[in-house]
């Protein structure tokens, strides 16, 4: 039967260019499963938008000296531009500065309060003195009163994880001025957490599916207790609260992001002319997926599926497979020590599918990994270019010279023959099930043992010596080899979508991969080859030290 799979993704702060920890924790692997699903014939909704709004957008327009819309308008620009040539597809990328995420948001806020979750009460909040002015979260910084890190801000520790507020903070200080806060009272609306603990913690027992991090730390913070959350800001810029009293106050970034995924889903529908559309992926037998990185697992986990059960009708979480951290020559990345490798800057001088290679065969899946320039050279050129292009290449274009431009007719099937071919179905089987359970890195090293294993059975036939004596029996292995080639053209898809498109049009197949359904067609007997052209660009090795060499600078 088919499924109805709605993959959510993180939304992106607007506030600076995508950087690759962003692509590998999140972007990349929603983009894989999502490719997979649809090639299987799933209903696919794929959607995300840029976090518009909060103290990271403030933050950044402060400092270059413009409005928050402005910097949000030209990083959204650029997130678009760079979905295109990375190839994440999106069925809506769209934004929480919209009038439709705006009504979305004030539905589930004036529900969640008619049914009793949100009320009013007085918060503690950090107040410059010398600016004059409430501080958001962001704005102050201090002491950790759990693990003591040093730089640990107003509203959560970089270093521990835990969410904290403003007057927790161990010697606060004003990020803005460097004075020292004063704690005073201020109204806001609090959601009751709280209520939900049973509820949720139910809940997350029951999803034993759930990766082994993402199920700890969530039981983690329940264990812990929940405490209500106040989740309307003194800011100016954000979604208006929609209750009187309230109008120099703005909801909560993290409410009304996580909302989007609701909301976007809803504008998907209106852009497609039917508003209805959204529902079979939120309610009934919907599967949703939220890929995101490990810093956002409790607002996915425990905030978010608390506000669903509060408003009703809508399908919680089916899986929630947040990835670890990318590192980046085995440092932290950072973007305020530049220590960061760019997306849009990357794209520049590469080609999308090898970063797509690297960061899937070595996806922070279970822990954290790490990327260097030296380890993206060398899986470039040994393992992209060498074997499996080379492979894609060889193949290809011999039969190309030698068979008139067509694939061969098979005739009589050997063992050798017969043993390639059950692996390729063998492989397709367990990629399928390896991405089927999220497992992308499992997915991409078993594409690419086949990848090796088909080099090795073309070696040993070597029907570039063979066709002197047996033309017949040269044309069948090449027959069975870009077979196989069509298999792994596949089966890479969802990880290589650019390449694997590159092999549809070589072995000269209809159509174009993406609908191709995952399955084996074999053989591909008639079918008229295209002039072979590389696969993938061989990289100098001086590109490795060049890159790292830009590094904090
Ligand atoms: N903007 C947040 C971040 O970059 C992520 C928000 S995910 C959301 O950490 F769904 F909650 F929006
Ligand atoms: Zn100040």
């Amino acid at each position: 039967m088919l499924e109805y799979i709605l993959i959510a993704v993180a939304w992106p702060y607007a506030n600076g260019p995508l950087h690759l920890g962003q692509i590998a924790g999140a972007y990349l692997p929603a983009d894989i499963f999502a490719r997979y699903h649809r090639m299987k014939g799933n209903h696919v909704l794929m959607v995300s938008g840029s976090d518009m709004h909060g103290t990271p957008i403030t933050m950044r327009a402060d400092r270059v000296g413009t409005t928050p819309e402005d910097v949000a308008r030209r990083y959204h620009k650029g997130f678009l531009d760079a979905w295109g040539k990375l190839g994440i597809s999106f069925d809506l990328f769209t934004s929480t500065h919209t009038e439709n995420h705006t009504e979305v948001v004030h539905d589930l806020f004036r529900t969640l309060m008619d049914k009793g979750y949100i009320y009013k009460g007085s918060m503690p909040s950090a107040y410059c003195p010398r600016c004059d002015r409430y501080l958001p979260d962001r704005y102050v910084e201090g002491e950790c009163p759990y693990c003591h890190a040093s730089s640990a801000r107003g509203d959560q520790c970089p270093d521990c994880s835990k969410t904290l507020n403003p007057d927790e903070l161990i010697n606060p200080r004003c990020t803005i001025c460097g004075g020292t806060p004063e704690i005073r009272s201020s109204e806001h609306l609090f959601l009751e957490l709280s209520k939900f603990s049973q509820q949720l913690e139910g809940w997350v027992k029951s999803q034993t599916h759930w990766k082994p991090n993402v199920s700890s730390l969530t039981m983690r913070y329940l264990k812990e207790g929940l405490r209500d959350r106040a989740i309307t800001r003194d800011i100016r810029w954000g979604v208006p609260v929609p209750v009187e009293g309230f109008e120099n106050k703005r909801i909560y970034v993290w409410f009304e992001a996580v909302t989007g995924y609701l909301s976007a889903s809803k504008e998907w529908a209106k852009m497609n002319g039917d508003e209805e559309m959204w529902r079979p992926f939120w309610e009934g037998n919907a599967k949703p997926y939220y890929f995101i990185g490990k810093d956002n697992i409790p607002f996915h986990t425990l905030i978010w599926p608390a506000m669903l059960m509060g408003y009703g009708g809508l399908k919680l979480p089916h899986d929630v497979p947040a990835n670890e951290f990318l590192t980046l020559e085995n440092r932290p990345l950072s973007t305020s020590r530049k220590w960061a490798v760019w997306v849009p800057e990357y794209l520049e001088r590469y080609d999308p599918d090898p970063l797509r290679y690297i960061l899937s065969i070595n996806m922070p899946e279970t822990g954290d990994t790490d990327f260097s320039w030296r380890e993206f050279v060398r899986r470039n050129n040994d393992e992209l270019v060498a074997t499996y292009g080379n492979l894609v290449n060889r193949a290809v274009k011999f039969t190309y010279r030698n068979f008139d431009g067509h694939v061969p007719p098979l005739g009589e099937l050997d063992a050798a023959d017969n043993a390639i071919l059950a692996k390729a179905r063998e492989t397709m089987d367990s990629v399928d099930k390896a991405l089927g359970n999220c497992h992308f890195r499992e997915g991409i090293k078993a594409a690419f043992n086949l990848a090796q294993e088909t080099n090795r059975y073309l070696d040993n036939k070597a029907p570039w010596k063979v066709i002197k004596q047996d033309r017949d029996s040269a044309a069948k292995t090449l027959g069975v080899a870009l077979g196989v080639i069509s298999c792994l053209e596949r089966i890479m898809y969802p990880f290589l979508p650019f390449s694997s498109e590159k092999v549809h049009q070589l072995l000269g197949s209809p159509g174009r991969t993406q609908d191709s359904g995952w399955e084996f067609h074999f053989p591909l007997t008639g079918q008229a080859l295209a002039e072979p052209e590389p696969l993938f660009t061989k990289l100098d090795e001086e590109v490795a030290a060049e890159e790292t060499a830009k590094l904090g600078t």
